[in-house]
């Protein structure tokens, strides 16, 4: 049976997820914010995906702005009009909460002792303090508290999986996931931060849970810089070097005033590299027919010579096109929803958003401090 999920928050994302569920489409239509209609693309159904209308059903929204409101009444949905109003509901089964992230840990603990399940979205709290004590009152009520790790069905990400876990570039021994924009933290309370702002908690949180989901090792060290080219107060960007327990190395990195992107994923094997520059996916993926020529002719390079760095003939290396990948776009809704009635385990769990704060927790200290952390040793 459809369950029954009131949003709290209707602003960019509560309003998308609005759309996504009214509609039955997942899509989460950001444009919701200023468009009229908000739902142009919202009824699209890609062949693959499920439909979330018959998993999840919009029991209304609440948001304290009135022009929030006033958007969410336009389209039709219905209003609750406190927050309290949505916990008193008998008929809401799942909170959804999209507010700013400082608010997340009262609204998940008040929504779980009120007997709601919780999705909330990303971070889930700004500090893994916060989240302990949402997850020790999700383990006393018995309520699912559901992570909103919604980037793990990107595509670019499940391309890199795939080439990881089918050693499509043979061992991968260096990965780098890197964002970069070039409008600096947006005008709104992610620049504060008290309001849980900054890029780590941000869109780090995401490019780290795709790292760890992907790699099943501990971290042993973390290094990490912040930038401040924008914004005081919090980090407008960081670049972050992880050294996994087989020697594998990670950089993360997200930026705010970059003019020229680099790759979204640059990830070397043993036996080929790939890469992805962008959001559509361009790419693509080089791998080595043979190691046996690895001497080479001394070439001019620069005001030198280099025998070490000479290209290798285009023999011995073939190109391919990324790998295909198909996946349900609104799986994590579906999830959602069979974890509940008790048929299915979390993709993403409470205890798998912690230790992607300790990580953050451990980049900031490195950031402060200057020195390499000593991470799950
Ligand atoms: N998973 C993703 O891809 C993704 C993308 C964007 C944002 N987010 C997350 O969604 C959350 C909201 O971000 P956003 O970009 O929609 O911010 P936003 O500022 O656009 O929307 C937040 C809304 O919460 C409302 N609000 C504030 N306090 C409230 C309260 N006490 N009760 C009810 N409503 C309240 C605001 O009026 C606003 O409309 C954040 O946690 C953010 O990190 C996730």
């Amino acid at each position: 049976m459809s369950k029954r999920i009131a949003i709290v928050g209707c602003g960019g994302m509560g309003s998308g997820h609005a759309i996504a569920i009214a509609t039955g489409s997942g899509i989460a239509v950001w444009g919701a914010v200023s468009s009229k209609d908000g739902n142009a693309e919202a009824g699209r159904i890609q062949s693959l995906d499920t439909d979330v209308g018959s998993r999840l059903t919009l029991a209304g929204v609440y948001d304290i702005d009135p022009h929030r409101m006033k958007w969410a009444a336009g389209m039709g949905y219905p209003l609750y009009d406190s927050y309290e109003s949505i916990l008193a509901d008998a008929t809401v089964d799942i909170v959804l909460i999209a507010t700013p992230n400082h608010l997340h840990r009262d609204q998940a603990i008040a929504a779980m002792r009120a007997g709601k399940h919780v999705l909330c979205e990303k971070p889930v709290t700004s500090t893994s303090e916060e989240l302990e004590a949402i997850l020790q009152v999700s383990a006393e009520t018995g309520k699912v508290f559901y992570p909103r790790q919604n980037r793990r069905w990107d595509r670019d990400f499940r391309i890199i999986r795939r080439i990881y876990d089918e050693e499509l570039v043979g061992p991968v021994f260096n990965i780098e996931s890197r964002v970069q924009g070039s409008r600096g933290i947006p005008g709104d309370w992610r620049g504060k931060k008290a309001y849980g702002g900054g890029m780590m908690l941000d869109w780090g949180v995401h490019l780290l849970d795709r790292l760890l989901d992907m790699i099943p090792e501990k971290i042993t060290r973390v290094f990490c810089t912040m930038t401040h080219v924008t914004n005081n107060e919090v980090d407008d960007g960081f670049k972050m070097q992880m050294v996994f327990e087989s020697g594998l190395t990670a950089t993360v990195e997200v930026s705010t005033c970059n003019f020229i992107s680099l790759p979204l994923w640059y990830i070397a094997g043993r036996e080929g590299t790939a890469v992805i520059h962008d959001w559509s996916c361009f790419g693509k993926l080089s791998r080595l027919k043979t190691w046996e020529d690895s001497d080479a002719l001394p070439i001019l390079a620069g005001a030198g010579l280099t025998k070490t760095m000479a290209p290798r003939d285009t023999g011995s290396i073939t190109e391919y096109t990324l790998p295909d990948v198909q996946f349900d776009n609104n799986e994590l809704y579906g999830n959602l929803a069979d974890t509940i009635e008790g048929k299915a385990e979390q993709l993403v769990t409470g205890i798998q958003a912690l230790r992607v704060l300790r990580l953050m927790e451990a980049a900031f200290q490195s950031a402060e401090t200057g020195e390499v952390m000593h991470f799950e040793p």
